[in-house]
């Protein structure tokens, strides 16, 4: 009996030792990779090469353990990462930061789901939330935008799109946004049948009567609002930041899918799809956020209508002339050839004879890029001003980097004697081009890294410097990943245990 309770006290002191390590890991996160988990936090900048240095990516180290045992690692640690709260010089009007969610795909339960699945989704929650709180107080960015799929499915009811939305609100980006709970909660049991047991539905016939008959410009429909506003660094007095949500085709499927009411619950959610926000205009260092939905740009789609509003939006902008910078958020990345990243050119369509839903015959049923056409249609519209811009994306879980470079093919080659714009992507900015002229446009495109467990739970960090010399901005972009889910989940049931034995210990042994 006493070697047995000896036994027992050795084993939960090195279970407190263990949870101890494991919570010291998990709580000091980003402590392996501290030089990608922190601002750089220049000043402006100014370079000698216009087309050098302006982008600047960086991701973790291959071998961490190895990286822990650096010096420079440590001392980054606690200058950049421990005192990084001291620094009250960062200015948002010249260096504007954003922290980007790649994909978060939150799951959900179902009436017959096993107990431990729904334990999987409970934690997983927590998970994605911890990433989000660290963060967040770390590096108490000036935006913080979700790069579409924020749920796994579009195929579920409206109710349970309400239910993952308050989860998303209250356990994923808890304090985010925390005006938005009584704003969705007003939507709560407005359409609904009491006896029907459902607490949320869309009214998607007034939308889709609203969109039609704006789109037709008929007589009280005022024309779509995509201007969102200046200097907008909140939507409501209390957020810390302005966050961002963005479509995806888990959210409301791609185009050959979307129904009105697929967008119509995620407008009543999430926003608007469709919008863009302008700082600093008419200074130098102005720039533009555009949030575009990606699902609504090719088909053949299901709602013509809905997809004919996104290029009058595209339009717009174009119309717009603007001389600034422009950020786009786009779900689906543009167009590149096989190779460059984890995903390559892919387009599938619903077939011709489609006997379980036959509406869709022919219809898109998914794709990795957008198509070259499309991608070339959107870059001439979005940046032709000389400014080099940035593109971010989501949909490929595994990140990448690319820039595209804009030429005009050279009058002589063109059957009608015209010069035609277009863009290629490269690993770095390439000014040669054989048979066209390059223009000097320059843009970045960055996939964010997926921010589920299985990426090791990766977020973005974007800085934006303004460079005087050049009235532009350089733009610095960082990978920080936390660590798979199961570490997590150990560090957590490990403290449970050791808890629940150590309380033992002290009442019985
Ligand atoms: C959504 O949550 C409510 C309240 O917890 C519950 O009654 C309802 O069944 C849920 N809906 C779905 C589709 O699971
Ligand atoms: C993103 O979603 C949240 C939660 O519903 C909302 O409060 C916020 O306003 C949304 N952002 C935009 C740009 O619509």
């Amino acid at each position: 009996m006493v070697q047995l309770k000896k036994a027992f006290k050795t084993f939960t002191n090195v279970l407190i030792i263990a949870s101890f390590i494991l919570q010291v890991y998990i709580h000091t996160y980003p402590s392996l990779t501290p030089d990608v988990c922190s601002w750089d936090n220049k000043k402006e900048t100014k370079l000698s090469d216009k087309y050098k240095d302006i982008f600047k990516v960086n991701y973790p180290p291959e071998n961490q353990i190895l990286h822990l045992l650096k010096l420079d690692t440590w001392k980054t640690y606690f200058k950049d990462v421990l005192l990084t709260k001291k620094d009250n010089s960062h200015n948002k009007y010249i260096n504007p930061r954003f922290l980007l969610f790649g994909d978060p795909q939150i799951k959900g339960a179902w009436r017959n789901t096993p107990l431990l699945t729904r334990l999987d989704i409970f934690g997983n929650d927590h998970y994605l939330g911890h990433i989000f709180k660290t963060m967040f107080k770390r590096l108490t960015p000036d935006f913080g935008i979700v790069m579409g799929d924020l749920f796994s499915s579009q195929w579920i009811p409206d109710d349970e799109f309400y239910n993952r939305t308050e989860r998303y609100i209250n356990r994923v980006f808890s304090g985010a946004i925390p005006s938005s709970l009584d704003r969705i909660r007003d939507l709560k049991k407005k359409f609904v049948n009491p006896d029907d047991g459902i607490n949320y539905k869309t009214d998607w016939i007034t939308f889709s009567d609203g969109k039609i008959r704006t789109l037709r410009k008929e007589e009280g429909f005022p024309p779509f609002k995509f201007d969102y506003g200046s200097d907008v660094y909140r939507w409501n007095e209390n957020d810390p930041f302005l966050f961002i949500n963005m479509t995806g085709n888990h959210d409301i499927g791609y185009s050959g899918d979307m129904t009105f009411q697929h967008l119509s619950r995620f407008t009543d959610m999430f926003g608007a799809d469709n919008f863009v926000l302008h700082y600093n205009e008419g200074r130098g260092n102005s720039y533009r956020i555009v949030n575009l939905n990606t699902m609504l740009l090719e088909g053949p789609g299901l709602e013509n209508v809905l997809m004919d509003i996104t290029w009058e939006f595209l339009y717009q902008l174009f119309e717009e002339q603007f001389d600034g910078t422009t950020i786009l958020l786009q779900h689906i990345p543009m167009f590149k050839e096989k190779g460059f990243c984890k995903d390559g050119p892919h387009f599938s369509f619903y077939p011709e004879v489609y006997e379980k839903e036959p509406y869709k015959s022919n219809l898109l049923k998914s794709q990795n890029h957008l198509s070259l056409e499309t991608s070339n249609k959107l870059l001439n519209l979005l940046f032709h001003n000389g400014k080099p811009g940035i593109i971010l994306t989501g949909h490929d879980h595994y990140g990448c980097d690319v820039v595209y470079n804009r030429y005009m093919t050279k009058m002589k080659d063109h059957p009608n004697g015209l010069a035609e714009s277009y863009w290629t992507a490269s690993k770095t900015p390439d000014s040669k081009n054989e048979n066209s002229e390059f223009t000097g446009d320059i843009v970045k495109e960055i996939t964010v890294r997926s921010m589920m467990g299985d990426f090791a739970g990766a977020v973005g960090l974007l800085e934006m410097n303004y460079n005087k010399d050049y009235e532009t901005f350089d733009f610095n972009y960082k990978e920080c990943v936390f660590a798979v889910q199961h570490i997590w989940w150990a560090a957590n049931i490990v403290t449970i245990i050791t808890v629940l034995l150590l309380s033992i210990r002290i009442l019985f042994i």
